[in-house]
């Protein structure tokens, strides 16, 4: 496929490219589950994440359980380095190399980690715990307090819960950049990162930020490689 539409919906599967990504271990079961189905078989993976060699843990019915995802690599190589502290987000965590990254270079920061995969949650608070990073709050979507303001967001969004709920999450999370503060989105381009990138400029226009302070977003391509788009949403 070589499309520019985001899925109305999607079966179970990555939202990256990859053998290992995209566990659909059952019928029913994706990776964005609260709770999969699938056996809880815990396997060790050595990953490369803020310059240091890791060992963490993952599991079947999480996103990618068997490598780093080619878009979170993406994702990870472009970003500039997080605010040093302040609260900063890591939007659908699954095991949690977007968080860990977040963690490790800012560890004076506050992380949240957000999943609603209770799997995906529990292996990104033993690997936060493995790797001393006391500041990682693991939670679900509503476990945020609402006076928390981003100093950052970072995201591998998950793309095939479809448009409508890839949407209204975005809508939901983009506007609590506090002002001056940056998100950064990998999308695959052939899953509609361009349509993405056109309907996130229109819609946080008219957005009205939690903070009720007059706000405007600028949403810019930062990076565009091995088939994903990198998107940088600046609150100005
Ligand atoms: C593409 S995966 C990325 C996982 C991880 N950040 C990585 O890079 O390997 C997207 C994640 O978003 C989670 N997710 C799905 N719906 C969500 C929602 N409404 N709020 C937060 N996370 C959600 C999925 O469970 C999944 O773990």
């Amino acid at each position: 496929m070589d499309g520019d539409a985001l899925p109305g919906a999607g079966p179970a599967g990555g939202d990256g490219l990859g053998p290992d990504v995209g566990p659909a271990d059952g019928p029913g079961d994706h990776y964005f589950s609260a709770r999969p189905a699938s056996a809880d078989e815990r396997r060790t993976l050595a990953v490369h994440l803020a310059g240091r060699d890791l060992q963490v843990e993952t599991a079947g019915g999480v996103f990618s359980p068997g490598r780093l995802d080619l878009g979170t690599e993406v994702l990870l190589r472009t970003v500039p380095d997080p605010p040093p502290s302040g609260d900063l987000l890591d939007l659908g965590c699954g095991w949690g190399p977007v968080t860990l990254t977040l963690a490790l270079l800012s560890p004076d920061a506050t992380v949240w980690a957000v999943d609603v995969n209770e799997r995906a949650l529990d292996l990104v608070r033993r690997n936060a715990a493995r790797l001393g990073l006391t500041r990682v709050r693991a939670v679900t979507p509503d476990d945020v307090p609402d006076d928390v303001a981003l100093a950052a967001l970072w995201s591998n969004p998950p793309i095939r819960v479809g448009k409508a709920a890839l949407h209204e999450m975005l809508l939901r999370w983009l506007p609590r950049l506090a002002p001056g503060a940056d998100a950064h989105l990998v999308v695959q381009r052939n899953l509609g990162a361009d349509s993405l990138q056109r309907w996130l400029a229109d819609a946080l226009a008219s957005s009205t930020p939690p903070d009720g302070v007059p706000a405007s977003f600028d949403v810019d391509r930062v990076a565009s490689a091995k088939g994903f788009r990198v998107l940088r949403v600046a609150r100005g």
